[in-house]
């Protein structure tokens, strides 16, 4: 949960392939789909509750794929960027690009950059953009940053607890997700969120991510508000029964 009470959504943007393969379209135009769904679906989120939205944009395991698709993605978020800064920065939308940056064209960098500037002062809404992201990575990286302390003489092996740990991360200082949500019917997790997932609850819903909207948005949070999180404890109900 968000300071301001809203809600932290995660989504594992899944499906655009099969969703263009099924028409006979090229994978690319799936992903071209697939930002039209990520617009109409930040558009709505505040109606719906939700305060801070991450989206799985581009995986470090994503560079597996052929060459052309993968400057297709890098293209796609330039021109998401380019087309949308305008907006979200009027709209009070603070805008944060998690992942490595090492590996990133020049002109990527560039507009990363130049979305988290503009939007910085921002506090309506915030949009974090998983990109070139890995769990993993993230972890070793927060690992690595915590060992060059101690190098360095500034902080002790013994001084680390969970809560320093995560201020090594890419998400440190944001909440993390109450709901993590994966699109196409797939029901994995691949490598997103690995730390911050720990007590999210996880919605799968069997819809090819350009097809996806505030609708769909809209039923993930009722799914969450339908359960019941106990963060290893146990319910008042419980405890009454008990004594
Ligand atoms: C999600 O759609 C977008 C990215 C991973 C960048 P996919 O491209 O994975 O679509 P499917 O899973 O092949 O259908
Ligand atoms: C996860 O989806 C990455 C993104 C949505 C950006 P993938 O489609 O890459 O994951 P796998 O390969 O099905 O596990
Ligand atoms: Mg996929």
């Amino acid at each position: 949960m968000s300071r301001d009470g809203g809600l932290h959504v995660a989504i594992i943007m899944d499906g655009n392939g099969r969703w263009a393969k099924r028409r006979g379209l090229p994978r690319t135009l799936g992903h071209r789909e697939g930002v039209k769904a990520l617009r109409r679906t930040v558009e709505g989120a505040p109606d719906i509750g939700v305060s801070t939205l991450t989206v799985f944009g581009f995986s470090t395991e994503n560079w597996r794929r052929p060459m052309t698709e993968v400057s297709e993605l890098m293209n796609l978020l330039k021109a998401y960027v380019e087309s949308d800064l305008d907006r979200l920065a009027r709209e009070g939308v603070k805008v944060t690009i998690l992942g490595r940056r090492t590996g990133l064209r020049p002109d990527i960098l560039e507009i990363i950059e130049r979305a988290e500037r503009r939007t910085e002062n921002n506090t309506r809404f915030r949009l974090q953009v998983a990109f070139n992201y890995g769990g993993q990575a993230d972890l070793v990286d927060a690992a690595r940053k915590f060992a060059e302390a101690v190098a360095r003489g500034e902080a002790r092996p013994e001084d680390l607890d969970e809560q320093l740990f995560e201020s090594h991360l890419s998400t440190a200082g944001v909440p993390t997700p109450d709901v993590i949500v994966r699109t196409s019917g797939e029901r994995r997790i691949s490598n997103f969120l690995l730390w911050e997932c720990a007590y999210a609850e996880l919605v799968f819903q069997d819809v090819y991510w350009p097809d996806y909207g505030p609708d769909h948005l809209a039923a993930a949070v009722g799914e969450f508000r339908s359960r019941e999180r106990r963060y290893g404890g146990v319910t008042t109900d419980d405890v009454l029964a008990t004594g």
